[in-house]
């Protein structure tokens, strides 16, 4: 049976492959897809999930979520995504979005849904967050949340912090304390999944579809990054949605995990104690490892699948 989940995100170049990994995958049942502002703003992240949608001819009902973190102001990251979120790749419009803003969204599915729910996390953690605080009754409908967030060593947008955590770590900190099962993919496990001109030419050789062809043309667009020799840049998301799908590219390991909710220079930081150091106990698992070429493979022959 497909495992039934919600994908909330903010597209963002690598949203948009991990949007189409989940559309081409029987594994999965794309119940919504909620969108928040994050790596462009939302007039941009919602007209991207939309328009991505429609190029995978998905039925996916798109929603509406926050434009803007718990506390404090919108911050994006055009460095990497673009001022449109899309690297300047133009797609065809899609069409406008499903009634009903995220959280009340995420809230209904997981109160009318027969089972629970996976809820996968690839943006600022806020319409998860907002679903989750305003009826914590529903955390028993919750399977697991499956997160792109955080990072064990150095972060992306400051020296300490990961994006999507940094954004909005209070959101962060609502999910940890829900109770459910907690997945991440940090930036540890995601360095392990750079794209490189290689990679993407593979990709450009299976095929000429539509979303296929998309998904190299975004990705080129993200300049490679210094942090790794500019051989290629970090394939972060897809990397959630994958462990959904082949759990077997990946090791994991139990872990307790605290978010850095300060005002200065560290606040967003996520705070992974593997070797139980602290004496907290797990709340969460994460991600170790990845095996790159069977990940870049899964990729590339389900985007080839797809219109
Ligand atoms: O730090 C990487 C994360 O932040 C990814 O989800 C990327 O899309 C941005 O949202
Ligand atoms: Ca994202």
């Amino acid at each position: 049976m497909p495992i039934p989940v919600i994908i909330d995100c903010d597209p963002g170049t690598d949203d948009a492959v991990a949007l189409l990994l989940a559309f081409a995958s029987p594994e999965l049942s794309v119940l919504a897809v909620t969108v928040a502002g994050g790596n462009a703003g939302l007039h941009c992240t919602l007209p991207n999930a939309l328009a991505l949608t429609a190029l995978a001819n998905s039925p996916t009902p798109v929603h509406a979520g926050a434009d803007r973190p718990l506390l404090g102001r919108f911050r994006s990251e055009p460095g990497v995504h673009g001022d449109d979120g899309l690297g300047g790749v133009k797609l065809p419009p899609g069409g406008q979005p499903a009634p009903g803003l995220a959280a009340d969204v995420i809230r209904s599915l997981l109160r009318s849904h027969p089972e629970p729910l996976t809820l996968i996390g690839i943006g600022p953690a806020t319409n998860l967050a907002i679903a989750l605080a305003t009826e914590p009754a529903l955390a028993k409908k919750v399977a697991r949340i499956v997160l792109m967030s955080g990072s064990r060593e150095a972060g992306n947008v400051t020296p300490e912090a990961e994006f999507n955590a940094w954004s909005d770590p209070e959101a962060l900190s609502i999910l940890l304390d829900a109770g459910r099962p907690v997945v991440f993919a940090t930036l540890e496990l995601t360095a392990q999944a750079l794209v490189t001109p290689a990679r993407i030419a593979a990709w450009r050789a299976r095929g000429s579809g539509s979303c296929l062809q998309a998904a190299c043309d975004i990705q080129a667009s993200v300049p490679p990054s210094p942090r790794f020799g500019r051989r290629g840049a970090p394939l972060h998301d897809p990397c959630a949605v994958a462990w959904l799908i082949r759990p077997d590219l990946f090791t994991v390991r139990p872990c307790s995990v605290r978010v850095d909710l300060g005002p200065g220079p560290g606040r967003g930081r996520t705070l992974f104690d593997p070797g139980g150091r602290t004496g907290d106990p797990p709340n969460a698992t994460v991600l170790e490892t990845l095996d790159a070429d069977g990940f870049f493979e899964l990729l590339g022959q389900r985007l080839a699948n797809l219109p």
